[in-house]
């Protein structure tokens, strides 16, 4: 019963993501941001480097008729999107009046939006905000998105809490993800736009708590299928392939092998239901219609797998053979399949890289150990063979 290799499980996998956590993301570098000459001979009163995503805040506040001049200089990559956003109604993303600088596809051209973010999974369209916008426009130089626009803001109040952001865009060129970790979470501040002193407008105010950020659906989501499909099932797997080779360790490795493969079943529909509400928020459109079609076959060939156990044939009994055969093919095919939609789903949902590297880090342990006891499982079988 005292297997080595089932009390180094633990340590492993606990080592591999420390290790991987503790990689923190490079610095980004600060430039003065009142060098900054704007196109159109814009000129604002004052500015601020932000410390999050290297942007930057450029602001004129107009008291006599409450609007202020405001233009964020964000770098982004062409392919992506920058944006900023008042949001009249909380700290955060939901409820962001956001104007948004994006390249067309068909032309290259940049492109500015306006809309109103309502959901963490928003299907965007130019459209007016719920204060008046007087003026807006983007310009791309040198890899850094200058999103400008004139705004009554919000209340007559020159305090607003201000969001900026980066991100990919979708297909059609429209604003899509953005990393829903690091420096994209803290991009948020209570800003006092009627100072034009930058150390005296950046108030301090509570910003979106890691916490919160890590309840979204789409987190969720992604923390419990990686557990479940990536990391238990395989696991249950490789313990019921190679522990079985050990006589000592029978029964125990079943029952750790139907506890892996159970808990990771439970978790893995809980997660898939959770996916399934995320593709349906996003106006009926099938935004992934891979990744959630992966994930319903994964579903269905894992209900089938824990149905079959019901109806498993004695070992003396001659089609035991065949449903082994069946069980185990169904099972390949399941972890094969989990594993490639787990990095799928971590190319859609885009999370801090360290979190990729965490996952790689545990699969490549897995492989490893996979790997050693294939090695030390067939020597144990050619030596009794040769008994
Ligand atoms: C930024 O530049 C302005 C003038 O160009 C200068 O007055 C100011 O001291 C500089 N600030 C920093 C932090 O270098
Ligand atoms: C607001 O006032 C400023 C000057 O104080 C003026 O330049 C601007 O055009 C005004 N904006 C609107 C929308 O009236
Ligand atoms: C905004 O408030 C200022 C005083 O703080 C006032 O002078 C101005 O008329 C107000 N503007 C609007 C549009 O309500
Ligand atoms: C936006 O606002 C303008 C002026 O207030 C209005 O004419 C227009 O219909 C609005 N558009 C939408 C899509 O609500």
């Amino acid at each position: 019963m005292g297997s080595p290799a089932r009390r180094r499980w633990p340590i492993i996998l606990a080592s591999a993501f420390l290790a991987v956590s503790l990689i923190s993301p490079p610095a980004s570098a600060q430039t003065n941001c009142s060098d900054h000459t704007f196109s159109g001979g814009r000129v604002y009163a004052a500015c601020s480097a932000l410390g999050e995503l290297g942007a930057s805040v450029h602001w004129t506040h107009h008291a006599a008729n409450g609007t202020a001049d405001v233009a964020f200089r964000v770098p982004g990559g062409t392919a992506g999107w920058a944006a900023w956003a008042i949001n009249p109604s909380a700290v955060g993303m939901l409820g962001a009046n956001t104007v948004f600088a994006y390249h067309e596809p068909a032309t290259g051209s940049v492109r500015v939006l306006t809309a109103v973010v309502g959901s963490y999974a928003p299907v965007l369209a130019d459209g007016n905000l719920t204060f008046a916008v007087h003026g807006r426009g983007a310009e791309y130089i040198d890899g850094v998105y200058d999103v400008h626009a004139t705004v009554s803001l919000p209340g007559n109040s020159t305090r607003q809490n201000i969001v900026w952001q980066v991100g990919t865009s979708a297909a059609d060129g429209l604003p899509e993800n953005h990393q829903a970790f690091g420096d994209n979470i803290m991009s948020s501040r209570s800003w006092d736009f009627s100072s034009s002193d930058a150390a005296v407008a950046d108030v301090p105010a509570p910003r979106e708590s890691v916490y919160s950020t890590l309840l979204r659906p789409k987190n969720i989501h992604g923390v419990l299928n990686a557990v479940s499909w990536g990391v238990l099932l395989p696991l249950g797997v490789i313990l019921a392939r190679y522990m079985r080779v050990f006589p000592s360790l029978d029964p125990a490795w079943f029952y750790l092998h139907v506890a892996c493969q159970c808990s990771g079943y439970v978790i893995g529909v809980a997660g898939w239901v959770v996916g399934l509400t995320l593709g349906s928020k996003a106006k009926g459109a099938l935004r992934y219609p891979g990744h959630r079609n992966i994930g319903t076959a994964l579903f269905v060939l894992s209900t089938l797998q824990a149905s079959a156990l019901l109806i498993r044939p004695k070992k003396t009994v001659k089609v035991r053979f065949y449903w082994n055969l069946y069980h185990w093919s169904v099972g390949y095919t399941v972890v094969v399949m989990g594993v490639f939609n787990v990095f799928n789903g971590i190319g859609i949902l885009q999370p801090d890289p360290k979190y990729k590297h965490a996952y790689i880090g545990v699969v490549l342990v897995l492989a490893v150990v996979a790997f050693v006891l294939e090695v030390v499982t067939l020597t144990v079988r050619f030596k009794k063979s040769r008994r």
